[in-house]
């Protein structure tokens, strides 16, 4: 009975310190779309044995060594080093370390902004698969600052817009839709910017 209770009271303080970590250290981390991103771990190679990584809850498979299918491995001790970076990638991810005979994972939060850049021709569609399930809002550059495109919730603000299957189109290109677009998660984080310049 009093070992349980010493059981009990052990996993509560795992789970304390747990969250106290998170939230405390969120590294930035900048990637072009199409290229690779690294999610620097900065931890001591020893005794390390186990490394999961999650992201909107769900834990994503890490290989070990790079040459494996998956698009996600770790490099030296602990890096994680993601290939071919697509705008879904954007956003929060929770990597937790773990090491023989000690029960405390290391924790590091990173964010992840994806860059891309695009040409348009005038009177073309633009289609960008930017409307992520952790996307909050979409917004634009102009002269007077940022204007919103879209939020979650709203939906597009002007019928030259549409929201369909998680993509952003712009009708018929204007050289007034020229600019910088961002992707913002409901924190107000950045998740993705991309340049838009047109050609005629
Ligand atoms: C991070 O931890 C330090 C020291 O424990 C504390 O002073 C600070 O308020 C924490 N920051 C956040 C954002 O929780
Ligand atoms: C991304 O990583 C792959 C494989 O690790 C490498 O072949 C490629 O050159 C890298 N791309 C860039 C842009 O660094
Ligand atoms: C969304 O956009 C991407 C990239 O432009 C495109 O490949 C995809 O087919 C689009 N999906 C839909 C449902 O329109
Ligand atoms: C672009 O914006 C300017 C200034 O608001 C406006 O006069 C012009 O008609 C717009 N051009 C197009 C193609 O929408």
């Amino acid at each position: 009975m009093f070992r349980w209770l010493n059981l009990l009271l052990l996993f509560s303080f795992i789970k304390y310190s747990e969250t106290t970590i998170v939230g405390n250290i969120s590294i930035h981390v900048t990637g072009q779309k199409g290229e690779n991103a690294t999610l620097p771990c900065d931890i001591e190679a020893r005794d390390i044995f186990h490394v999961i990584l999650t992201r909107l809850s769900k834990n994503i498979p890490v290989c070990e060594t790079e040459d494996c299918s998956g698009r996600v491995f770790t490099k030296g001790s602990c890096d994680v080093f993601i290939k071919d970076l697509s705008f879904s990638d954007a956003g929060k991810y929770i990597l937790r370390v773990r090491y023989t005979n000690t029960p405390k994972p290391q924790i590091r939060e990173y964010h992840l902004q994806i860059h891309a850049g695009t040409s348009v021709k005038k009177g073309e569609d633009l289609e960008l698969d930017v409307l992520l399930i952790n996307a909050d809002k979409v917004e634009r550059s102009s002269s007077s600052g940022w204007t919103e495109l879209w939020t979650r919730g709203h939906g597009v603000s002007s019928d030259r817009l549409t929201d369909r299957d998680g993509n952003l189109t712009i009708n018929e290109f204007t050289v007034n839709d020229t600019g910088t677009y961002r992707v913002l998660d409901s924190e107000g984080e950045i998740l993705i910017t991309v340049t838009v310049w047109n050609t005629l």
